[in-house]
């Protein structure tokens, strides 16, 4: 293993030292030149409005203003600290598809809550991605005028400012020994609450890649929206300990999952595009996107690279005799290949296509179609057409990770039909391959991907018959999904409405040449749009 890391990073020098095609130009356009009237009047984007509109009804009969709806009781939980999640994940796709009513009511709400207080722990990458990302992704959006704007100034201007003040609230994450986040802490006292994890029986103070490396994008914009340069400077901070990880990865740029809060070391080697990771990597690039005339993006951009060939050199993997499919695998904590994938790692096929066209790379664009198709086959093989949370395959040589699947004849039956799989066959909102599959269309402009999308929406609704359409599932392969689940994350609202939405209407509606999305599918303007 350690031959093989020696070679790929010697690669990964030869191609980072060779010139980008994109340095030089911030307007690199990666859209589709799609003819005009592309989508106009699709009563597809219509119908997902509806959908928004009815949930969103739904929402505000049983829930509002709190954190998200409990559909099948008609009550509320407050799980995400209380500032009604639910409203400011799901306003930027309200904007979008020029809801204006239910607009109005989200702002007030929005200005109305104190981003300094909570009755709860509260959860530094849950934050980032929602609450940030909502607040600046709905300011930007409203300030860029391209969407109807009959709002108050006031109530548009405190987006931003509730932003910052949110942002002010959570620092003292940083004040750790090394400056990487600690993943919790208590608002009022801003005391930081230690998350720990066990390896080989010692424990450490830790935080996870994900929570580390996903807060770049969103501080990015933030300081350059205030002014105020100590939310770059803490996200670069922490970021130096991701793209130059100590100890080695197993597989070069293929970091694991948890680290040591007070020295920044990896303490874990399970790398692989699945949560814990994921979004660290989808920054990398995205970073590079929204400012590459940033003096640290090139690093960024470079380990991005690094990752994405080491992917393709050792964990883009086909199941036995099915060559047509191609997965990627994680890695467990001793950084050994599982042949298994979270429904989460589906995020790369999009973000493999974008860092393709924007490189101009078309091995990376292919491998992303590769990894999109793939996933896209998890959802068409199914009873429900939705896809389940985890999968996993039988390897070259006919073997699966757990030795228990190797002689498993209901696995060995349905490996053989499908090539792959289910090891947890639940399914719950997940907007991961409905974002791969806008990312295939909006950059190839080949419009099966649109269909698939379809497909997919269409299967979300046939939980309808049950009562509750759009409802999460505890089994993808039983008729109408099992059971229904009491629950409608607020990212129902922030990511599977818009990327469905976004799918149908006209391709320079939030165009990809103009905005850099979170991973919670929150759109930017880029620091210098095309
Ligand atoms: C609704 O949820 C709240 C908060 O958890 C709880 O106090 C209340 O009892 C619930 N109401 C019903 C009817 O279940
Ligand atoms: C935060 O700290 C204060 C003061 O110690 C304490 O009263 C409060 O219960 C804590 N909050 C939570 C959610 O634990
Ligand atoms: C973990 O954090 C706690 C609280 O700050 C501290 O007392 C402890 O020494 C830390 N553990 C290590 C191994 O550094
Ligand atoms: C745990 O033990 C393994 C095997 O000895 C070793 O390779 C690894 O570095 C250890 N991990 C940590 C965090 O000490
Ligand atoms: C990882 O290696 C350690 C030390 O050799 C071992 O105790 C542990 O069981 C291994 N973990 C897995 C998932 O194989
Ligand atoms: C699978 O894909 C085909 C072709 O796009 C489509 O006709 C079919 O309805 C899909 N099946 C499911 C379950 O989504
Ligand atoms: C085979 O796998 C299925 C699905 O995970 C499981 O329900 C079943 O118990 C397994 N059968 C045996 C004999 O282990
Ligand atoms: C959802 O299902 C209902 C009932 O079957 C149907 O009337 C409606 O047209 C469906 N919506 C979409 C968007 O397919």
């Amino acid at each position: 293993m350690v031959g093989v890391s020696h070679i790929l990073l010697a690669l990964a020098a030869v191609t980072s030292a060779a010139p980008s095609a994109s340095s030089g130009s911030t307007c690199k356009k990666v859209q589709h030149d799609f003819p005009k009237g592309t989508n106009k009047n699709d009563p597809r984007a219509e119908a997902v409005k509806q959908a928004y509109a009815r949930e969103w009804h739904e929402y505000s009969k049983y829930a509002f203003p709190n954190d998200e709806l409990l559909p099948l009781t008609h009550n509320y939980t407050d799980d995400l600290f209380g500032w009604g999640a639910s409203v400011v994940d799901g306003i930027d796709t309200a904007i979008i598809m020029g809801l204006t009513d239910v607009v109005e009511q989200q702002l007030k709400h929005i200005a109305s809550v104190d981003f300094t207080k909570s009755p709860d722990i509260v959860n530094f990458f849950d934050i980032n991605i929602r609450y940030l990302g909502g607040l600046l992704s709905a300011y930007d959006l409203i300030k860029s005028g391209r969407f109807p704007n009959p709002y108050d100034e006031k109530l548009v201007e405190a987006l931003l400012s509730q932003a910052k003040s949110l942002a002010t609230a959570i620092s003292p994450v940083f004040d750790t020994a090394s400056g990487l986040p600690a993943s919790t802490m208590n608002l009022s006292t801003g005391e930081i609450m230690k998350s720990t994890t066990a390896v080989n029986g010692t424990k450490y103070n830790s935080t996870n890649t994900a929570q580390a490396g996903t807060m770049i994008l969103e501080y990015y914009r933030l300081s350059d929206l205030t002014g105020d340069e100590s939310f770059r400077k803490n996200a670069q901070k922490a970021e130096k300990y991701l793209i130059n990880p100590q100890p080695a990865p197993a597989f070069p740029g293929l970091v694991g999952t948890e680290l040591n809060t007070e020295t920044g070391k990896f303490i874990t080697l399970d790398g692989g595009w699945e949560a814990g990771v994921d979004s660290f990597i989808e920054y990398l690039i995205k970073t590079y996107i929204y400012d590459p005339e940033d003096d640290m993006v090139e690093q960024l951009k470079d380990f991005w690279i690094l990752t994405v060939e080491s992917s393709k050199e050792n964990i883009a993997l086909s199941p036995y005799k099915r060559p047509e499919l191609t997965f990627l695998s994680q890695l467990d904590e001793n950084g050994t290949i599982m042949w298994s994938m979270d429904d989460y790692a589906c995020f790369a096929g999009g973000n493999l296509l974008l860092g393709g066209a924007y490189l101009d790379r078309p091995d990376i664009s292919e491998l992303g179609v590769k990894v999109t198709d793939s996933c896209h086959w998890l959802y068409n093989t199914t009873v429900t057409g939705l896809g389940p949370s985890t999968i996993a395959w039988y390897n070259e040589h006919n073997r699966a990770y757990d030795k228990s699947y190797n002689k498993n004849a209901t696995l060995r039956s349905y490996a053989a039909k499908y090539g792959y799989f289910i090891e947890d066959p639940s399914y719950r909102s997940y907007p991961e391959p409905l974002e791969s599959i806008w990312y295939a269309y909006r950059i190839t402009g080949d419009t099966r991907w649109q269909d698939y999308n379809w497909e997919i929406f269409q299967a979300l609704n046939t939980t309808r018959s049950k009562s509750v359409p759009y409802a999460e599932i505890t089994d993808v392969n039983a008729p109408y999904g099992g059971d229904l689940v009491n629950y409608v994350s607020s990212f129902y609202f922030a990511e599977v409405l818009k990327y469905l939405y976004l799918t149908f209407t006209e391709p320079d509606v939030v165009s990809l040449d103009d905005f850099v999305f979170n991973t919670e599918c929150h759109p930017v303007l880029k620091k210098k749009a095309c």
